[in-house]
């Protein structure tokens, strides 16, 4: 090969190096912005946290009573509350919550509310049926059981956490 294919140009030298200093220089300024950018995102949801829902243990008994409470969720770059319910009672010796989102089409679950099978949760858009552990009625159209909370226990009183699907 001839030395002259080798040789570079003034104008060939300026070129790659500006551009190799002004890719540097991009490169250092964009890392910051987009390491704050994703940042929230990569920060564990406060979701996940156990909430009070201002009972204590001592008030529960085995029949489902219903409860209401705020969790506040923020995903990084929004802050937001949300008001989530739940059937909560004592299934033997443990508390257990249940969901009163129905896992047919999504409407609200009662408990008793059902004239002929009053010791069960009645959902009174297509009749889905629940037994009281929320198991789902054969022959009704829901086909999986009511989602349950984690449940903690803190000096006697209820917290719950996050929803579980089952079956
Ligand atoms: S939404 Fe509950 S039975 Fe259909």
């Amino acid at each position: 090969m001839s030395e002259k294919k080798h040789r570079v140009s003034r104008r060939q030298f300026l070129t790659y190096t500006l551009t190799g200093v002004g890719g540097f220089m991009a490169a250092g300024m964009l890392a910051p912005m987009v390491r704050m950018g994703l940042d929230p995102a990569l920060e564990a949801s406060s979701a996940t946290d156990f909430i009070s829902v201002g009972l204590s243990r001592d008030e529960l008994s085995e029949e489902p009573q219903r409860v209401d409470f705020v969790v506040e969720l923020d995903d990084g770059w929004y802050q937001s509350e949300q008001t989530r319910s739940a059937w909560v009672f004592m299934n033997g010796d443990e508390v257990m919550a249940l969901s009163p989102i129905c896992t047919h089409l999504g409407c609200t679950v009662n408990w008793g509310t059902n004239e002929e099978n009053p010791e069960e949760f009645f959902c009174p858009c297509h009749f889905g049926r629940f037994e009281r552990d929320g198991t789902n009625i054969a022959g009704t159209p829901p086909t999986r059981p009511l989602d349950v909370y984690d449940v903690d226990v803190r000096d006697g009183m209820v917290y719950l956490g996050q929803i579980n699907q089952r079956g």
